[in-house]
């Protein structure tokens, strides 16, 4: 079994390309990971998944514990084997989906007590039960468990936040098990106070991790504010470590914070507003169930190579969307997937190549023009 690593092969100013290896397999950075909470990307088989390019796909400790729970498929040989996902997976910790999903929260030093939002039922999750359960997943990048702190939130409730999660930090690091292709990250916190961001980095790099993610962002601050935290967070990162950000984001976000240096991104929204009929498109958002695709025999994208673009006009997409038909939901995801890999594919070819900001700039004046 190989070592989890990094390999940073090349820049492009801030922008980085690298090479992520895992128990796995090996994610090619910068790289978007499709989310699977609860063990399935939604609407695609795990072979569709993987035709679009992705390499690495997300879990979520959170819905996996409360069903079919993480001993059960431990039982059936890890997430891997449970979902037929053969490649790299990373889990998420459970605490900020603690915060959006269950009921009755209670926050103690020791961790988070809530009410599931499926049953009702009580559960606790501390750091150490997180990493407890990301190890029965068998997931090969392991979040830290830590608090994503509500934005907005003034610096010193921000302060407090933060340093609980880098407590929780330490105790997720003494409690993870350490196995050659299997990595942990930790989650630097501190909302929108460049002092803040900077002591977390400081006391997370202390505790030293396989990996370091931004989390805390997208929450509302807007891209302006978010840029301006990664401007003052990531030159503070070990340039050796993988990069994640958290939850990002839009085509726009995920090309901004490549130039501010980020490797790894996750986000819902290619999955989720795929099934609610928008589609992303190199001239920006198409929402297919409106009535001007009725007649529409173009594709989706025309630059696009996924089955939904190859073989089907704007005027099937429309009726099936129209129609709520299963079909809909599955061709609309599969091209989303396949469009943000296409992205990353394009910014790591623009990295390699040194034309990154011409890259950007012609992706932005595209995005601009808008769907003729
Ligand atoms: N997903 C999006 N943001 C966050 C965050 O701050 N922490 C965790 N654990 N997950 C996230
Ligand atoms: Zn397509």
């Amino acid at each position: 079994m190989s070592a989890f690593g990094f390999r940073h092969l090349g820049s492009d100013g801030r922008a980085r390309l690298g090479e992520v290896s895992t128990a796995h397999g090996v994610i090619h950075t910068p790289a978007f990971m499709p989310v699977g909470t609860v063990g399935t990307v939604k609407a695609m088989t795990p072979e569709s998944v993987a035709s679009t390019g992705a390499e690495i796909i997300l879990g979520n400790t959170y819905h996996l514990m409360l069903r079919p729970t993480a001993e059960r498929v431990e039982r059936f040989g890890g997430l891997h084997r449970f979902m037929n996902w053969p490649g790299p997976i990373l889990t998420d910790s459970g605490g900020f989906q603690v915060m959006s999903l269950a009921k009755l929260r209670t926050m103690t030093e020791e961790g988070v007590t809530f009410q599931s939002h499926l049953d009702g039922s009580r559960h606790t999750l501390t750091p150490e039960r997180s990493m407890e359960i990301q190890r029965m997943l068998d997931s090969d990048i392991t979040m830290s468990f830590d608090e994503c702190t509500a934005f907005p939130a003034s610096e010193e409730v921000a302060a407090t936040s933060m340093r609980l999660s880098m407590r929780w930090a330490k105790r997720s690091r003494a409690a993870f098990s350490e196995r050659p292709g299997y990595g942990l990250f930790g989650i630097v916190q501190g909302s929108v106070y460049p002092e803040l961001r900077a002591e977390s980095v400081a006391a997370l790099t202390d505790i030293g991790f396989h990996g370091y993610a931004v989390g805390g962002l997208a929450v509302g601050e807007g891209q302006e504010e978010m840029f301006r935290i990664l401007d003052v967070t990531t030159p503070l990162l070990p340039e050796d470590r993988p990069r994640y950000l958290m939850g990002v984001g839009k085509p726009s976000d995920i090309v901004g914070s490549v130039m501010r240096g980020i490797d790894m991104f996750d986000c819902v929204m290619p999955t989720r507003s795929g099934r609610t009929g928008q589609a992303f498109t190199r001239r920006g958002p198409v929402n297919i169930r409106n009535a001007r695709h009725q007649e529409d025999p173009r594709p989706l994208d025309e630059a696009c190579g996924c089955p939904a673009c190859r073989s089907y006009s704007r005027a099937y997409l429309h009726h099936l969307a129209r129609a709520e038909e299963v079909l809909g939901l599955m061709l609309m995801t599969w091209h989303n997937l396949h469009y943000y890999q296409d992205l990353m594919r394009e910014l790591r070819a623009a990295i390699a190549e040194g034309r990154l900001s011409r890259y950007a700039a012609d992706f932005a004046a595209l995005q601009a023009e808008g769907d003729i």
